[in-house]
C-alpha cells in the first residue's frame, strides 16, 4: 500500500503522513529529510551552498531514489511538482497522489515561526498567496485527489484518506 502527499508548505504533508504512517504500520519517507540526510546538510545550507537550482536537482535524484518503494507513505516537498519531470513521475506512480489545500491565510499561521523554508523566509500572506497561485496548475496537473485542510484536524485528513488508500 502506498500513498503520495503534494501540496504547498504548510499543507499538513508532514504531520499526516506521520499519522498514516502510525496508524497504518507503513513506513514514511519526508523528501526533505531525505534530502537532509542524502546531503548531509540542512536546506537552508543546499539552498545557500547550490541555490534553489542545486536544491531542485537534489530534490530530482532523491525524489527518483524515494519513488522505487512500492510501499509506505511519500511526503514530497512543497516545490517537488515544479519540475516537469518530477510531476510525470508523480504522475506515472500507481500509487494515488493527494494534494492537500491550504488558504495563504492558513498556511502563513502553519509556517509562522520556521526558519528552515528559505523559499517562504521573506514573504508575508501576499506573497505567499501568489506563489500557491503560481504553483496551484502544477499541484493540480499531477494530483489525483484534492482535500481543503483549511479549518480541519490533522487526523480528520489522514481518515479521508485511509478510505480513499
Ligand atoms: C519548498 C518547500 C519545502 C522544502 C524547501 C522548498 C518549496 O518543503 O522542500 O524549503 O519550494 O515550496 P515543505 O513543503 O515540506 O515545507
Amino acid at each position: 500500500m502506498k500513498v503520495i502527499l503534494i501540496g504547498f508548505m504548510g499543507s499538513g504533508k508532514t504531520t499526516v503522513s506521520n499519522l498514516l504512517s502510525d496508524q497504518l504500520n507503513l513506513p514514511v519517507t519526508d523528501l526533505d529529510q531525505a534530502i537532509i540526510d542524502h546531503s548531509q546538510m540542512s536546506i537552508p545550507q543546499i539552498f545557500k551552498r547550490s541555490g534553489e537550482i542545486g536544491f531542485r536537482q537534489i530534490e530530482h535524484q532523491v525524489l527518483l531514489e524515494t519513488l522505487q518503494s512500492k510501499d509506505g507513505i511519500l511526503a514530497t516537498g512543497g516545490g517537488t511538482p515544479l519540475r516537469a519531470d518530477n510531476r510525470l513521475k508523480l504522475q506515472e506512480d500507481p500509487a494515488p497522489v493527494i494534494l492537500l489545500h491550504a488558504s495563504p491565510e492558513e498556511t502563513a499561521r502553519r509556517i509562522q515561526g520556521s526558519h528552515d523554508r528559505p523559499i517562504a523566509n521573506q514573504l508575508d500572506v501576499i506573497g505567499l498567496g501568489k506563489l500557491l497561485a503560481k504553483r496551484q496548475s502544477k499541484y493540480e496537473e499531477c494530483a489525483d485527489i484534492t482535500i481543503d485542510t483549511d479549518g480541519r484536524s490533522p487526523q480528520s485528513i489522514a481518515d479521508e484518506i485511509k478510505d480513499i488508500m
